[in-house]
C-alpha cells in the first residue's frame, strides 16, 4: 500500500510537470497504458492472498481513476494555454489606422498617347487601329518594300513560324485604314511596335503612332504645317521644326522631321548631342504605289504620312532620360507621373 501511494504521488508529480500536450500523453501511456506502472499494480493482484484482493484491487483503481482525473484536468490546461498563447501572437490592433490606399494613375506613356489623340481629333482626324501580329502584305508588300529589299532587314522583324510578325511599324494601319475607308481619309494610329533590338534607346517594344491623310489636293506643305503645329500643341511652346531629306520605300519624297531641342531651346545640350535639334519622326507623301495597293486612285488623291516615337514624345515631355524606365513598371518612377 506504501508503495501504491508512493507511485500515485510520483506520477502525480510528474503530470503536473509536463508543460506540453505531447509530453502529457507520453507521460499517461507511461503510467495508464498496457504497460504502465499502474497497470502491472493491477496485474500483481493475482499474487496476493485472495482475502486481501478486493481491498487492494479497489486501492489500485482509485489511484488509477485518480491520475486519469489529473491528466484530464491537466490537459485542459495545457490545451487552454495554448489557445491563449497563438491568440496573444496574432494579436491584431483593430483600433489602428489603416495604411491607407495610394490612388493609381494612368502611365505616362498613356497620357502621352491621349494627349496625341486629342490633338489630332481636334484637327479632324478618326484613330484607327490594327492588329500586332500582321502579315508581310500589310507591313512591308503593300508599302512598297520590294522582295529582298534591305529596308525589310532593316526593321529587325521578329517572325512567327508560320510566317506572320510582329509589326515593326504602325505604317501597316495605313494600308488597312485605306483598304476599309478609302479615300479622302484622316487618320491616326498609335500603337505597340516590336523590333529585334534592345539598349538605352531602344525597347525591343516601344510605341509609336501613324498619321496619314489621303484627299484631294494634299500637300507636302500641309504636312509640315500639321506636323509643326502638333508639335507646338503637345510641347505647349514655340519650337522650331526643320525636314531633312531621308528614305522610306511607301513615301515620296520622305524626309526626317527634326524640332529644337526642347531641353536647351536650340543652343545645345547633351540630350540633342549639341546640335540643338531632336529627331521626331519620319514622313513624305504617301507613295503612288501605296495608293494603288489600297485601291485608291493615285491621280485623283495624293497624301501625306508620318510616324513618330510616342515613348519618345513622352520622354521629352516629361524630361525622362532612359526609356527603359518606361517598361520597369517602378511604382516609385510612375508614381511621379499620378498627377501630370
Ligand atoms: N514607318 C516609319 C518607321 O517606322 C516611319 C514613317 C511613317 C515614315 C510614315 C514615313 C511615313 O520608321
Amino acid at each position: 500500500m506504501q508503495a501504491l501511494t508512493a507511485l500515485v504521488e510520483q506520477a502525480l508529480a510528474e503530470v503536473g510537470g509536463c508543460t506540453d500536450l505531447g509530453a502529457l500523453d507520453e507521460a499517461r501511456v507511461r503510467w495508464l497504458g498496457k504497460k504502465g506502472a499502474l497497470t502491472e499494480q493491477l496485474k500483481s493482484l493475482g499474487g496476493l492472498p485472495a482475502a486481501e484482493r478486493p481491498a487492494a484491487g479497489a486501492r489500485i483503481n482509485e489511484a488509477k481513476v485518480r491520475l486519469q482525473a489529473a491528466i484530464e484536468a491537466r490537459r485542459e490546461r495545457l490545451g487552454r494555454e495554448e489557445i491563449e498563447r497563438s491568440l496573444a501572437a496574432g494579436r491584431i490592433d483593430v483600433t489602428l489606422p489603416g495604411r491607407g490606399e495610394t490612388r493609381g494613375g494612368l502611365h505616362p506613356v498613356t497620357k502621352a498617347r491621349l494627349r496625341i489623340e486629342a490633338l489630332f481629333r481636334r484637327a479632324g482626324f478618326d484613330v484607327a487601329t490594327g492588329p500586332e501580329v500582321e502579315d508581310d502584305f500589310h507591313n512591308f508588300e503593300a508599302l512598297n518594300f520590294p522582295p529582298n529589299h534591305p529596308a525589310r532587314a532593316m526593321h529587325d522583324t521578329f517572325y512567327f513560324p508560320d510566317g506572320k510578325l510582329l509589326r515593326t511599324h504602325t505604317s501597316p494601319v495605313q494600308i488597312r485604314a485605306m483598304l476599309e475607308r478609302g479615300a479622302p481619309i484622316a487618320v491616326i494610329a498609335p500603337g505597340r511596335v516590336y523590333r529585334c533590338d534592345s539598349d538605352m534607346t531602344h525597347s525591343p517594344m516601344f510605341h509609336q503612332v501613324e498619321g496619314l491623310k489621303v484627299g484631294e489636293g494634299v500637300s507636302f506643305a500641309n504636312l509640315k504645317a500639321i506636323l509643326h503645329g502638333f508639335l507646338q500643341a503637345f510641347f505647349e511652346r514655340d519650337l522650331a521644326m526643320r525636314l531633312r531629306p531621308s528614305f522610306f520605300p511607301f513615301t515620296e519624297p520622305s524626309a526626317e522631321v527634326d524640332m529644337s531641342c526642347v531641353f536647351c531651346d536650340g543652343k545645345g545640350c547633351r540630350t540633342c548631342k549639341q546640335t540643338g535639334w531632336l529627331e521626331i519622326a519620319g514622313c513624305g507623301m504617301v507613295h503612288p504605289n501605296v495608293l494603288k495597293a489600297s485601291g485608291i486612285d493615285a491621280e485623283r488623291f495624293s497624301g501625306y504620312a508620318f510616324g513618330a516615337g510616342i515613348d519618345r514624345l513622352a520622354m521629352l515631355r516629361y524630361g525622362v532620360s532612359d526609356l527603359r524606365l518606361f517598361f520597369e513598371n517602378d511604382l516609385r518612377f510612375l508614381e511621379q507621373f499620378r498627377t501630370l
